[in-house]
């Protein structure tokens, strides 16, 4: 049987890892995708020689265009700039709305049938982008966030607490920046909920770094921002959905209507299978979790409001 293609648009930090975690899964075919001459083919190659070694047989294809990538199942989107010094976000916002723009048109051409897994940033607003160009149904334009902010949650509560990450269940909402939307009664060490494990000033100490986490790793890489966990992230996600798992995870989804948002691209929990965004489950919510998430979907709305007047 056919193994389901997959590309991944950008080759670098993230769109490089990702292809290497799903390549080492020995059960897609991968097709990297840059504007860079040579780095694509050249992440392709080590790829394919790192099969002897580590024990799969993926097909890993690097291109500088679009042909290749026909058929793909699932295209991921980590083609972008990222922010210079004296960058605007704005300035980020149009930069990456045109690069995400010239994607979404020439991979739907060649696979109207994908679903499309957006990472590049600012996310939510890309999501947009990619949902508006594509024309493709919701459940077909999904973003990659709350996955990987809930697991860095996960990470300082595991950390904290001096127990296995395994242990620990976090649920992180609303966009990807500073409005996300730790929901706390969601956030369980064994089962049990964290309030009952760590004191106010310390769970308010971990959502702060949970919040200013990609920076955090920002400032200590300096060049460049984080890939490994985002990569992972991307991963469990695309699993989810191509081995049809039904898991619910935190997603970037188009809510009409979910959490009493209206047309807002943001972080909710999706149910993920064969068919994409499947469904919006909507957890309780506290009166105060329900008004941050209304607060952090209206800050999306703003930037899209901004993509609209680029498209
Ligand atoms: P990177 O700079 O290492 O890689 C981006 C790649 O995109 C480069 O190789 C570049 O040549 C390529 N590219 C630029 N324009 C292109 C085009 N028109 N067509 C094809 N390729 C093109 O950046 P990195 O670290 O891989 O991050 C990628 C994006 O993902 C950034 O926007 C970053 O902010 C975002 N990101 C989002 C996360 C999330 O949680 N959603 C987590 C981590 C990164
Ligand atoms: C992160 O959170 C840069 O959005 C990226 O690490």
């Amino acid at each position: 049987m056919a193994r389901p293609k997959i590309t991944v648009v950008g080759a670098g930090n993230v769109g490089g890892t990702v292809a290497q975690r799903l390549a080492e899964k020995n059960c897609y075919d991968v097709v990297l995708v840059d504007i860079v001459e040579g780095l694509p083919q050249g992440k392709a190659l080590d790829l394919t020689q790192a099969g002897p070694i580590v024990g799969y047989d993926t097909r890993v294809v690097g291109t500088n265009g679009y042909q290749e990538t026909a058929g793909s199942a699932i295209v991921v989107i980590t083609s972008g700039v990222p922010r210079r010094p004296g960058m605007s976000r704005d300035e980020l916002l149009a930069a990456n709305t045109q690069i995400v723009r010239g994607v979404v048109q020439e991979t739907v051409a060649r696979s109207p049938d994908a679903i499309l897994l957006v990472v590049s940033n600012p996310l939510d607003a890309m999501v947009h982008v990619a949902r508006r160009v594509s024309g493709f149904p919701k459940a077909r334009v999904l973003g990659m966030a709350g996955v990987l902010d809930s697991a860095r949650f996960r990470a300082f509560i595991a950390a904290e607490l001096g127990v296995s990450a395994s242990e620990v269940r976090a649920l992180v909402l609303g966009g990807h920046g500073d409005s996300m939307v730790p929901v706390l009664r969601y956030t369980t060490v064994a089962g049990r909920p964290i309030s009952d494990r760590l004191p106010k000033e310390r769970l308010e100490a971990l959502i702060r770094r949970t919040r200013d986490g990609g920076a955090e790793i920002v400032n200590l890489l300096k060049a460049g921002s984080a890939f490994y966990a985002p990569s992972a992230s991307v991963v469990e996600m695309v699993e989810a959905i191509l081995k049809d798992q039904k898991q619910v995870l935190p997603c970037a989804a188009l809510c009409e209507g979910e959490y009493g948002l209206l047309d807002v691209i943001v972080g909710v929990p999706v149910r993920l299978g064969r068919g994409g965004a499947e469904a919006i489950i909507e957890y309780e919510l506290s009166a105060d979790e329900r008004a941050a998430l209304a607060t952090s979907a209206a800050a999306v709305k703003e930037l899209c409001a901004a993509v609209d007047r680029l498209l």
